[in-house]
């Protein structure tokens, strides 16, 4: 199976999330009742949460097709005035990285949102002519891993906003065993809760590392997963007991041996770890700061003394201080 073949096709094979996909269903429900389109949704929240999944089972659900593009793919308003002209009633158009549309494309989508037509120039100077094409009621999904970063007349256009937040360690492991079954691996309950311990509250990570923990235990094992084949596996990806990976610790370290557990800025903290500023503020903090490793304030970023400890760098009360 590919990778895309471990995600859920349905809501009644989605783990986790039970909040916004009961809302999601709703809604869904009623819109198909009535003959009507899905209204415009919203999802935000870290990477691998769910948002494109959870966007792709709506498409399937209200029995529709999903176009999916991005942002950055968007660069001219022709690109989604193309896209939103061939759509039929009730379509999906899949925004991923919505925050990064150009100005000019999301003025674009305000008419189009609200009142399911474009108003475009065509040809230029005396010759320019206004042409009104009218769409079919479609819905738009927008996914972001920062809802802040929308301007508020996108953001007010979304009739439904969800967040997605990280998964506990119980429906992780229930991901992993449920992966573990359409990838034909052997693995036990302690095997399977190792790895979902391991993975950051995130899905994607969690059916990564049991492909990893698979090849291991296919080639230095008998194939069989038990918990301690799945801390071996994932002591040699460089994961540790808390699913803190090689990149978690060069930020904790960077912070905690260059600049003394901080305050620092997010660009110098970059350029010391050699990193871009948007992985590190969308992959790597989120998580380090829903587990009380590091702090952001008015100054830059803090390691708190737990986050220092991790990485054995000596730290006193001065770094917490205004915890
Ligand atoms: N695979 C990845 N995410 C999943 C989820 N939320 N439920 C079931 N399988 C998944």
């Amino acid at each position: 199976p590919g990778v895309n073949d471990l995600r859920p096709r349905r809501f009644a094979e989605y783990i986790g999330q039970r909040q916004v996909v009961n809302s999601i269903q709703i809604a869904v429900e009623a819109a198909k009742q009535r003959g009507d389109t899905l209204d415009h949704a919203l999802f935000h929240g870290p990477p691998g949460l769910g948002k494109t999944t959870i966007s792709q089972i709506i498409a399937r659900e209200m029995e529709t097709t999903l176009v999916h593009t991005s942002g950055p793919a968007l660069e001219r308003p022709a690109d989604v005035v193309g896209i939103l002209s061939n759509q039929k009633h009730g379509d999906v158009l899949f925004i991923d990285e919505i925050h990064r549309l150009s100005h000019a494309v999301e003025e674009y989508l305000y008419s189009a949102m609200e009142d399911y037509r474009v108003d475009f120039i065509a040809g230029a100077g005396a010759f320019a002519k206004t042409i009104n094409l009218p769409l079919q009621k479609f819905t738009l999904i927008g996914s972001t891993t920062r809802a802040g970063m929308l301007s508020p007349p996108l953001r007010e256009r979304f009739a439904l906003t969800y967040h997605l937040d990280y998964y506990s360690v119980g429906e992780l492991t229930h991901v992993v065993t449920r992966s573990a079954s359409i990838l034909s691996v052997s693995i036990d309950q302690p095997g399977a809760k190792v790895i979902a311990s391991r993975s950051r509250g995130t899905p994607r990570i969690a059916n990564n590392l049991l492909r990893r923990v698979r090849d291991y235990a296919q080639v230095r094992r008998e194939g069989e997963i038990d918990d301690e084949v799945a801390a071996e596996a994932l002591h040699v990806e460089g994961v540790d007991e808390l699913g803190l990976d090689r990149l978690d610790r060069l930020y904790l370290e960077t912070l905690a041996r260059n600049y003394g557990g901080g305050p620092a800025g997010i660009n110098a903290l970059a350029a010391s770890a050699n990193e871009e500023v948007q992985t590190l503020e969308d992959v790597v903090e989120p998580f380090l700061l829903k587990i009380g490793f590091i702090m952001r304030t008015p100054q830059g970023r803090r390691a708190t003394t737990r986050g220092m400890t991790h990485v054995g760098a000596p730290s006193d009360a001065a770094a917490d201080a205004g915890q």
